[in-house]
């Protein structure tokens, strides 16, 4: 069985941290992980830099928080990191902390010291809300901030650059601030590795029947009993596949794939507009590139021991390499800086470390040489080491300093008023050649979706980029089957379904709408209905007729909804034609879309976050403030107000 961190299940965070000898303590609030990961990076650096600290590293979720947390002092700083999720929210672990936060009257946390570093995304409208009101709620309670709040932004695609210049400033304030000593980063684990050499009944080589997680135990059995939940990212359902199939015509070059799961086996549920989680595993090709650059031993067993009961084990133990490579390490995303200073203790030879130490410490000659080459940690090693293989990394190291292999999201294109036993997304296959090499970049998830399609439709499978285990353990009782859970969105229709609509989804944002009108059909086809079907306007683009997707349904759909619905279509490149985008469209319709938006219309945009949303949201503007007389600055105004109360809804990336 896998133990969760504390032995003792404590959830008095003070206690643990005195039983474990622990003098400063990393928490986060992770929505999807990045959270998770940078506390993660800096707890590691951390006590890689300073020998005297001993750090606990927690999940919001996993202690109880109140007023006794401002006895840990002076000497014990606590290291914040919060992601900000939705409209500026809290991520979900962390609502009690919140909540705590919010329920302070009067100084009761005077005593406490914090330093914080948010993550969030420009292109929403609440960026870093949910940092900034913990600094407000922790200031207003007297804890006292050491060093200087830092932000990231996603939306800029800073992340990591911006983690780094706050890292690099609190590093020294800490330091100033704890009269700590210094030394050059060294790696120490936090667990121990016992080596076996051969491959036993215990050991888990990625099936789920086992289990998914080291947090829970489940006996699966999918074959006679309904899963129950509750599912999760930390305890998904392990769904078949059972229709899937190509969406872009023969011949373009890309491919976007629509998928459905199957969840009768369980009793999962979602609701229209929802965001479906899927957890893919690495493909082969870029697993064995890993092992070879590392010298890693496929077969080789590690039982991983906690060295302090605070950690958690972060897979199934014991396990293979390959195991943990396929199933749970992030390799295929870009290497990042921080990873190379901590590397730098492996470096092969004095050449590598010098270079290493460049490239860690020069964020400009790292864009250059390695992020604008794509380089994930394999391509970036064997590039750094002209091919020759590493022998001195150790296992431990990797483990600890990779980040987990996290789900991705996808809008849900089924409605859960019709398919309540099915979810179906829809899927663009991410694939790039790196210039100058033969390598490929590739989106893990949607190429195994193009996998599974390709090998459930019996398809021709040469000019495939990667391969997955696909009859690998995780097929257990047959079939094609990922572990997937469903993500609550806000993303929702008006409850009336008299209220008129304005969907705008180019690309891959007709995904949640394709949702949306099954869903509005379901209704008009309901036996008993004498539902008002409020008008519907939906927007779509795409570049020519053969990325046009799901182009016969849509027809379809109009002849059930008759006038109700009407559809507006933008291609961007016919040849000899003229660009065309949905905000064309919209304007082109300006006076139908006024009428609607008088009428109490809720307006709904899917799609690309970085242009799309912001042009058409500005072409709202445009029409609200000819359609009403008004300035631009007032009809920004109001279509900000639009969006505050949810009448505007953006689900966007
Ligand atoms: P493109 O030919 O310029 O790539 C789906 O990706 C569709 O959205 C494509 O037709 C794409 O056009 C289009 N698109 C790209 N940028 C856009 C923007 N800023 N606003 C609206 N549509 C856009």
């Amino acid at each position: 069985t896998f133990k969760v961190s504390n032995s003792s299940g404590s959830r008095d965070v003070r206690a643990v941290m005195q039983e474990n000898g622990k003098n400063f303590l990393v928490v986060y609030g992770s929505q999807t992980g990045t959270a998770e990961d940078y506390a993660k990076k800096f707890a590691k650096e951390l006590v890689g830099k300073f020998p005297q600290l001993n750090v606990l590293v927690a999940d919001l979720e996993d202690y109880d928080w109140d007023e006794q947390i401002a006895l840990l002092g002076r000497s014990t700083p606590l290291a914040l990191f919060m992601a900000t999720y939705g409209e500026g929210d809290f991520p979900d672990p962390a609502l009690p902390f919140e909540r705590f936060l919010q329920d302070q009257d009067g100084e009761t946390l005077k005593g406490l010291y914090f330093t914080l570093f948010g993550l969030g995304n420009s292109t929403y409208e609440f960026f870093n809300a949910a940092a900034r009101n913990t600094q407000k709620m922790l200031t207003k309670a007297g804890a006292q901030q050491v060093g200087k709040f830092g932000m990231a932004d996603d939306g800029a695609a800073t992340t990591d650059e911006d983690y780094l210049s706050w890292k690099e400033l609190i590093m020294e304030d800490l330091k100033d601030f704890l009269q700590l000593n210094e030394q050059d980063v060294v790696f120490r684990p936090a667990f121990d590795c016992q080596w076996r050499d051969s491959v036993s009944d215990d050991v888990y080589l990625g099936e789920l029947s086992a289990n998914y997680l080291p947090t829970q135990e489940l006996p699966y059995n999918e074959a006679n009993s309904l899963q129950t939940g509750p599912f999760s990212h930390n305890y998904p359902y392990l769904a078949p596949i059972t229709t899937t199939f190509e969406l872009f015509a023969k011949g373009n070059d890309r491919n976007c794939i629509h998928s459905e799961f199957d969840i009768s086996g369980s009793n999962l549920k979602y609701s229209t507009g929802d965001h479906l989680g899927v957890f893919a595993s690495n493909p082969t090709e870029k697993v064995d590139q890993f092992l070879r650059v590392l010298s890693l031993d496929a077969n080789r067993v590690c039982e991983l021991r906690p060295l302090d009961a605070t950690t958690k084990v972060p897979f199934p133990s014991p396990t293979t390499i390959e195991a943990a490579v396929r199933y749970y390490l992030e390799i295929t995303g870009p290497v990042s800086r921080q990873f190379f200073s901590m590397l730098v203790q492996y470096a092969p030879t004095e050449t590598t470390k010098q270079k290493l130490l460049d490239l860690s410490k020069d964020k400009d000659l790292f864009a250059s040489e390695i992020t604008s080459k794509y380089f994930n940690i394999a391509d970036a090693l064997s590039y750094l080491s002209h091919g020759e293989p590493w022998t001195t990394v150790p296992w431990s190291f990797l483990i600890e300093n990779i980040p987990r292999l996290q789900p991705r999201y996808y809008s849900i294109s089924s409605s859960a008023l019709s398919e309540k036993q099915t979810i179906h997304i829809t899927a663009i296959v991410e694939n790039m050649t790196i210039p100058d090499t033969k390598e490929h970049v590739v989106g893990v998830t949607t190429n195994m979706l193009r996998n599974i399609q390709l090998s459930m439709n019996k398809l021709p499978t040469e000019d495939i980029p990667v391969h997955y285990d696909l009859d690998g353990p995780r097929s257990l009782y047959g079939g094609h089957k990922l572990p997937i859970f469903v993500r609550k969105s806000p993303f929702k229709l008006p409850t009336n379904s008299g209220t008129p609509i304005i969907m705008v989804g180019p690309g891959t944002g007709a995904a949640p709408f394709r949702g949306f009108i099954r869903e509005r059909v379901a209704l008009a086809q309901r036996e008993d209905s004498n539902v008002t079907m409020g008008p519907m306007m939906f927007f779509y683009g795409s570049r020519n007729e053969s990325d046009y997707l799901y182009r016969d349904e849509w027809t379809q759909y109009a002849t059930v909804l008759g006038e109700s619905f009407q559809m507006f279509v933008a291609h961007s490149r016919l040849p000899g034609e003229p660009k065309v985008y949905v905000q064309d469209k919209l304007k082109e319709q300006e006076s139908r879309v006024l009428d609607l938006l008088k009428a109490g219309a809720f307006i709904y945009v899917c799609g690309d976050a970085k242009a799309m949303a912001k042009d058409v949201s500005a072409t709202f503007v445009g029409i609200l403030s000819r359609g009403m007389s008004i300035s631009t600055d007032e009809a920004a105004e109001m279509v900000k107000m639009y969006k505050n109360v949810g009448k505007y809804q953006e689900d966007v990336w």
